[in-house]
């Protein structure tokens, strides 16, 4: 092909990949799901609605329904862990986008979006590295305590940096969480120590799977542990998958349900999430999805 030809297809070739990232994977919603052998024998199945980055701002009702149409599943618990908000008048439209899902038991961690508002940042920066790096240490600019007061109400934990004790399903659930690694909001000394071994499961919920934090829970016990931060990379590249992780995750484990350490005893499942930040309103390869986790006893062999 001449180059005069190549140029401009190139050029329609990027156009309609942007276009489809934008305006149709965006919005593309997708349900995992996945079974995890963690209960004890003859109990469960457990059903754990996993919720993550969904960056919200006005305008945005296709995703709120699709959201509010998840209760549906009739889940026994649902876990948020955190980047919900994306605008100063986006915690009314979350809690109205959760709607009866709030009447469940729930827990929440945040992430640094539910902190500080979306800046223009140049999206290269993202393949140089996480972008904690480039933090810069100020006051936060959205409302999280109105996000925080609203979940709080209905009756969801806040594990920032806190434990807690729910019942699900009949069952008796352990779960504590840490505040966002991403920017040095996380206390795990607050949480640290043995997990209830008398609970019928152990669940550690943070927004950023950092190694050193999958490890402290894992250490102590936990089960289960529930993350999201990566959005699975946002823009992948088909056949060879997540570009960056955004943390010191490996790229393998970026999305969906592995074990940690990888040969050891912990399930950890990644969220992809469901959103992207304002500046950068693509998805490429990498769906928006929310997870439904069905918790069955451990093979007993
Ligand atoms: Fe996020």
């Amino acid at each position: 092909m001449q180059l005069r030809t190549l140029i401009p297809v190139t050029v329609a070739a990027g156009a309609a990949a942007l276009g489809y990232a934008v305006v149709i994977e965006r919005n593309w919603f997708a349900l995992r799901r996945f079974e995890i052998p963690v209960l004890p024998p003859g109990t469960g199945p457990l059903r754990v609605l996993h919720v993550s980055d969904v960056h919200l701002t006005p305008g945005r009702s296709r995703l709120m329904s699709w959201i509010r149409s998840l209760d549906d599943l009739d889940p026994h618990l649902v876990v948020n862990t955190g980047d919900s908000i994306a605008h100063p008048e986006a915690v009314r439209l979350f809690l109205d986008s959760l709607g009866p899902l709030l009447d469940r038991p729930g827990v929440f961690v945040f992430g640094s979006n539910d902190l500080y508002g979306p800046r223009p940042v140049n999206p290269a920066w993202y393949l140089w590295g996480p972008s904690s790096h480039r933090y810069e240490r100020r006051d936060p600019d959205l409302p999280w305590e109105k996000l925080r007061d609203g979940m709080a109400a209905a009756g969801w934990l806040d594990l920032n940096n806190q434990r807690g004790q729910l019942t699900a399903g009949g069952l008796d659930v352990a779960v504590a969480g840490v505040h966002d690694s991403h920017i040095g909001r996380d206390r795990y000394a607050q949480v640290a120590g043995r997990a209830d071994p008398g609970a019928d499961l152990r669940v550690g919920v943070m927004h950023s799977p950092e190694p050193r934090l999958l490890d402290q829970f894992a250490a102590d016990g936990y089960d289960l542990l529930l993350a999201g931060h990566t959005h699975g990379g946002q823009l992948c590249l088909p056949w060879y998958g997540t570009l960056v992780t955004n943390c010191g995750l490996d790229r393998e484990r970026a999305r969906g349900l592995h074990r940690h350490p990888a040969d050891g005893q912990a399930w950890l499942h990644v969220s992809a999430g469901l959103g992207t930040s304002p500046t950068a309103p693509a998805r490429f390869a990498c769906r928006p999805e929310a997870s439904l986790l069905s918790l069955v006893p451990r093979d007993s062999g």
